[in-house]
């Protein structure tokens, strides 16, 4: 395809899109009609059906992160994805990419830019979307997956027998990484409330704690990796309960985890904090494991676009099941949405 003729052809085309005009509530996200995004030759344009909501996008939105994320608003947040490929670029199509392929994608843009109709995204980022997934079920999988994976597999070097205990086990993140543990061949403890004990136990927990009744970290046996999905305790506290060549990883950094994930690479028990980006090989990798049935999103619940700040809110009670999603496929030319006069 010329790229300059796709170039065109969006430059004249408005979109739908959530876009966050200043730091602060919820109230802040407004759908409004802006131009599509042009793609350059690396990129592929998805039409965008559903885009998931993980912690970050409330964190951004409320400036939380404004100190170490440099970048002008108006933003539009979302870096989850799926849907299908409207336009590709000269050197993604060499990549294989064709109009109409059904896709995930974590975004590589500095917000996301995923709470749109469309999003412009390298088409190294983009992952054939599992069969086995819908659209609004595969949105759930880039950012919290690949952040368990990056956790259990990088940092964890996590093999097949190994003991793994996974505290926030029913969370976005947690409940990826219970079934990344289980398809690996681990053991997995998972904590969580009691009432969705029964639910991890069918994502493959072997054993499960529950966090209002007993402290993981008392409960007197070790284990190879100790995954905070949460980050609700520390390291300090958790060597007790790791073996002598234990890993510890967190999601959130304290002063604590990241002064210990320099000293630790010293020591037998490792401290580590993991960071998400994008990388296609970690989710073409999870797009398999979702292929084969051993990973699937628990959807706690579906949003359309305009209700975004319902679903902000939802996902800042900390209380979320597996993912929140926005369905942006609605034909929101009809809905009456929180935008601008
Ligand atoms: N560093 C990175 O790259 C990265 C990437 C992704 C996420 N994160 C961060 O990781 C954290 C988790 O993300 P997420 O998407 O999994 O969030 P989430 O889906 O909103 O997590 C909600 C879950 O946390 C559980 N929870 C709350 N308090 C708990 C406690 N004291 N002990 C155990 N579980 C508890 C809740 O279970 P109950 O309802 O039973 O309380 C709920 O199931 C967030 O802070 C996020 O910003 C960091």
């Amino acid at each position: 395809m010329a790229t300059a003729e796709a170039e065109s052809e969006t430059h004249t085309h408005l979109m739908q899109a959530v876009v966050l005009k200043q730091y602060g509530g919820e109230d802040n996200l407004l759908i409004k009609s802006i131009p599509r995004p042009k793609i350059t030759a690396d990129q592929v344009l998805i039409r965008v059906h559903a885009a998931s909501v993980n912690p970050i996008d409330w964190k951004i939105r409320q400036g939380m992160l404004k100190w170490i994320i440099p970048e002008q608003l108006p933003a539009t947040l979302g870096f989850d994805v799926a849907g299908e490929i409207a336009e590709v670029g000269y050197s993604a199509k060499q990549r294989g990419w064709n109009v109409g392929d059904a896709v995930i994608a974590f975004s590589d843009k500095t917000f996301g830019g995923g709470y749109a109709e469309y999003l412009a995204v390298d088409s190294k980022v983009v992952v054939v979307k599992p069969e086995t997934c819908s659209f609004e079920e595969a949105a759930g999988i880039p950012l919290a997956a690949t952040t368990a994976w990056k956790a259990l597999v990088k940092l964890g070097q996590l093999h097949a027998g190994d003991d793994v205990l996974i505290n926030g086990a029913s969370g976005g993140v947690g409940s990826y990484a219970v079934q990344i543990a289980k398809a690996l061949g681990a053991n997995v403890t998972a904590v969580c409330s009691a009432d969705n004990h029964e639910l991890v136990r069918e994502l493959g927990a072997d054993e499960t704690i529950d966090y209002h009744a007993t402290r993981f970290t008392d409960i007197g046996r070790t284990f190879d990796i100790v995954f905070d999905a949460v980050s609700k305790s520390s390291f300090h506290e958790c060597r007790r309960i790791l073996t002598p060549e234990g890993h510890y990883i967190a999601t959130l950094p304290s002063v604590e985890s990241v002064g210990m994930t320099m000293i630790s690479k010293f020591q037998k028990q490792s401290c580590h904090v993991v960071l998400a980006r994008p990388d296609g090989d970690i989710l073409r990798s999870l797009a398999a494991l979702a292929n084969e049935g051993k990973l699937r999103t628990v959807l706690d619940s579906v949003f359309p676009l305009n209700e975004v700040a319902a679903a902000h809110r939802k996902s800042e009670g900390g209380h979320v099941v597996g993912k929140v999603v926005l369905n942006v496929s609605k034909d929101l030319a009809n809905e009456q949405s929180p935008s601008e006069p």
